[in-house]
């Protein structure tokens, strides 16, 4: 049986919030923004271990208590300089210690409002699955291609289009073989397709955001509250 183990990267500085400290450490309902996701996964039951991958220099993790259910985390103070970076070197340090086969479930730290439910969908819909996915989201919203003057070029069928989010699920050793190769991704997904695979979709819904923009942490805040998580 494959285990599971979750791989948080959250070494990234936030530059588009803009904040005076790395968006993981702003204060969302009461706790570290980075809280929030590490506290969901280590509540799946099915999850082992939740690594969260630091940058060497992060002078914010020790100012904070982390209390979390399960006594899962681990931390790795092996951050890159991308995300795809951050997540290669916390694969290369597992590598060892776990099995080619087990599941590695990569989830944005700056996606605060992930429940239990998600990810339990995620685990059983990929259970039997070759390859592995990721949580998305259909594309209800007409898109538009922008020229540079910021007017319409072209309108782009949302037909099949779906947003990617976090958690992707792959295996440690398809994932890293992936990333190793790979140039220029934004996502494990996209260096699992430059490989020739076809990821599985795993419909999620919009409280699955990233927080990005300072706008969005009165949504996170408001989303987070109403599930009396606060
Ligand atoms: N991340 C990381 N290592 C990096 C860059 C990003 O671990 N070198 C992490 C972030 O901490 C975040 C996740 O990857 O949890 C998604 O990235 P994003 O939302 O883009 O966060 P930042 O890169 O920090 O923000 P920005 O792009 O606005 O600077
Ligand atoms: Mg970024």
């Amino acid at each position: 049986m494959s285990r599971h183990f979750a791989i948080v990267p959250a070494a990234g500085s936030g530059s588009r919030m803009g904040a005076e400290r790395p968006k993981q450490y702003l204060m969302l309902a009461g706790k570290p923004l980075l809280w929030h996701a590490l506290a969901t996964l280590c509540a799946v039951t099915r999850i082992e271990q939740v690594c969260v991958v630091l940058s060497p220099e992060d002078e914010w993790w020790a100012a904070f208590d982390w209390i979390l259910p399960g006594d899962k985390l681990r931390v790795l103070r092996v951050g890159g300089a991308t995300r795809a970076e951050s997540v290669t070197n916390a694969l290369q340090r597992l590598e060892g210690e776990v099995r080619a086969d087990d599941w590695m479930l990569v989830h944005d730290a700056a996606r605060a409002c992930l429940d239990v439910a998600q990810v339990d969908a995620l685990i059983d819909t990929l259970a039997e699955d070759e390859i592995g996915g990721l949580l998305a989201q259909p594309v209800a919203d007409t898109l538009k291609r922008a020229n540079v003057d910021v007017r319409v070029a072209a309108t782009i069928s949302r037909e099949a289009m779906w947003q990617a989010q976090t958690p992707q699920m792959f295996r440690h050793g398809l994932l890293l073989r992936a990333l190793t190769m790979a140039q220029g991704v934004t996502d494990e997904a996209g260096a699992v397709e430059a490989l020739g695979l076809a990821p599985r979709l795993v419909a999620a819904d919009a409280t699955n955001f990233k927080v990005t923009y300072p706008q969005d942490l009165a949504l996170a805040e408001i989303i987070l509250r109403a599930r009396g998580k606060t």
